[in-house]
């Protein structure tokens, strides 16, 4: 009696574990980045610089290789000068490589000429599927890259799905 019970605790427990594991999956590939909270150490720089034409987006988003091509190519920053003086440049490039280190995903390529993006890793796509391409090119949201325009808490890291709210 006592072996069967604990067998059928731990088939309990694998079940338990399998549906966890699936938490962070939305169909077919594509775990959603995790630690996306702002840290409290982040330079009072990044938040001006990099939040001046967007939201400053959390480093855990993208993984470290893609944050240095970022940091490479500011000077033609999609279409923008986005250039820093050499210490500012220091100061955040030194930030995201060591905030977004629990990011393990593949560096995703963009267009040509274009640093990596979050709005085309195989995670984001997933997540949005519910999205119709004519939603995220209302005046009230203007492209994908806008977080802030369906998540309020986006600035802060909070993704909640509890939190999503698409405008008209
Ligand atoms: C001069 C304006 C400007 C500044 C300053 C700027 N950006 Fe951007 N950034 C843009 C534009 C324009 C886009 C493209 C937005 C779009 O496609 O809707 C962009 C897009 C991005 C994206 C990709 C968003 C996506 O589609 O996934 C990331 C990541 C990003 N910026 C990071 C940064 C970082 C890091 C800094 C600070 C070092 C920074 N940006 C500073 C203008 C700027
Ligand atoms: C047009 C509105 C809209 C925009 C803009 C948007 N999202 Fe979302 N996001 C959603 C919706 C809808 C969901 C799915 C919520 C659900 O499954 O109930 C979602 C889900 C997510 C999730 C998964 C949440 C979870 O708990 O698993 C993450 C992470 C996320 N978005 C990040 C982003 C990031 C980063 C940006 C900007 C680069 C962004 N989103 C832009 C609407 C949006």
């Amino acid at each position: 009696m006592k072996t069967s019970y604990s067998l059928l605790l731990a088939a309990t427990l694998a079940l338990i574990g399998l549906a966890h594991a699936d938490d962070d999956e939305h169909g077919s590939g594509g775990k959603r980045p995790k630690q996306l909270a702002i840290s409290a150490k982040a330079p009072a720089v990044w938040k001006t610089e990099c939040s001046s034409c967007h939201m400053a987006y959390p480093p855990c988003l993208l993984p470290p290789a893609a944050w240095q091509q970022h940091m490479d190519t500011l000077k033609n920053h999609y279409g923008s000068n986005a250039t820093l003086d050499a210490g500012d440049e220091k100061t955040i490039r030194d930030f995201l490589r060591v905030a977004s280190a629990a990011n393990k995903q593949p560096v995703v390529r963009a267009k040509a000429g274009e640093p990596p993006r979050i709005t085309t890793t195989a995670w984001f796509i997933n997540k949005h599927d519910e999205v119709r391409a004519d939603v995220w090119r209302r005046k009230s949201i203007g492209s994908a890259a806008n977080c802030q325009a369906c998540h309020s808490g986006a600035d802060k890291g909070d993704f909640d799905e509890d939190g999503v709210s698409i405008p008209r």
